[in-house]
């Protein structure tokens, strides 16, 4: 039975990607560590201890980093709101289920330490977390067989011209993940949005009814409308594909690559930099994600909040 820690920033889209995996057959969340990103780990706590109550969850929540490895905390709350759910009605009901008292970087060391096999991790925001565990416990590197990204990009960033949001939020912590050179899987912006969401689709979610429906529609809603006020325009699915493409494999094409963080330029800090030209001009280092099935994607994630909303 495939078992997953899952590291994240817990916005909305995280929130998706998480529910995403538990829906998926056979799949186990182990635990969540947090991290500071789309909004301060306060505020990412708050969430995922929301999200927990009102879905049930029953996995360990640790509270990780509040900060990068270099430098201040850039969240995303000029476009996902305050709460970094963006929700288009209500939000997640206030009641919140406990915090586990280990902290996030320890907790996610003894997962890899005690993980019955390589063990999976899928991280949905800045590898902060994931890069100080590999930086204090190195032998533990040797723990993961896979750790899927959902962050950089083969292309144009988001959060600058170049640069992934989760990305420019942590470049150090990319490059010291790559250093230590686990087995990593990097589901960056082209792939992301080559996988999309419209208001329909949330229309549809409402449309099972239940509070857990009206609240997912909501928070759906209110997401695509990151793309569009309007909500015309249909929003790329970030860390939901990442999820997506984790349960459901042949829904993602991957390319290996030797990458980089940029950690200096004035323009270019947080780019991903990607040599294709592998293994002739460096060795690969990560596998990129570069051909999504998108009917395939979109159906994984819609189906399993139409499932949590029936629930
Ligand atoms: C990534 O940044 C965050 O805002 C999202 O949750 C996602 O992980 C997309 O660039
Ligand atoms: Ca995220």
């Amino acid at each position: 039975m495939p078992r997953v820690w899952i590291d994240t920033d817990m916005g909305f889209d995280d929130l998706a990607a998480v529910l995403t995996v538990a829906a998926a057959p056979g799949w186990t969340v182990e635990g969540l560590s947090l991290v500071a990103g789309n909004a301060p780990i306060e505020v990412v706590t708050d969430n995922a201890l929301r999200a927990a109550a009102f879905f049930g969850w029953t996995m360990p929540i640790h509270r990780g980093l509040d900060k990068p490895l270099a430098g201040d905390l850039v969240t995303a709350q000029n476009i996902l709101g305050e709460d970094a759910m963006k929700s288009a009605g209500r939000g997640l009901p206030p009641a919140r289920a406990a915090l586990a008292a280990r902290d996030g970087v320890s907790a996610l060391a003894d997962y890899l330490a005690h993980a019955p096999q390589p063990a999976t991790v899928l991280a949905l925001g800045p590898l902060t977390n994931m890069a100080t565990v590999l930086r204090t416990r190195p032998e533990l590197a040797a723990r993961i067989g896979l750790l899927m990204w959902m962050g950089g990009s083969a292309g144009p960033g988001n959060h600058t011209a170049v640069a992934e949001f989760n990305a420019a939020v942590d470049p150090e912590a990319i490059q010291q993940v790559l250093d230590a050179s686990v087995p990593l899987r990097m589901v960056g912006l082209d792939a992301c949005r080559q996988v999309r969401v419209h208001a329909a689709d949330a229309e549809a979610l409402r449309g099972i009814g239940t509070e857990r429906a009206e609240v997912l529609a909501d928070l759906l809603l209110g997401y695509v409308r990151i793309a569009s006020p309007d909500g015309s325009a249909p929003m790329a699915l970030y860390d939901p594909t990442a999820a997506a493409a984790l349960v459901a494999p042949t829904g993602m094409q991957f390319r290996p690559a030797h990458m980089v963080a940029e950690l200096q330029g004035q323009h270019t800090r947080g780019m991903t930099v990607l040599e294709w030209r592998v293994p002739r001009r460096a060795a690969a280092n990560v596998e990129v994600a570069s051909i999504a099935d998108e009917p395939l994607l979109r159906r994984v994630v819609l189906d399993a909040l139409a499932l949590t909303a029936r629930q």
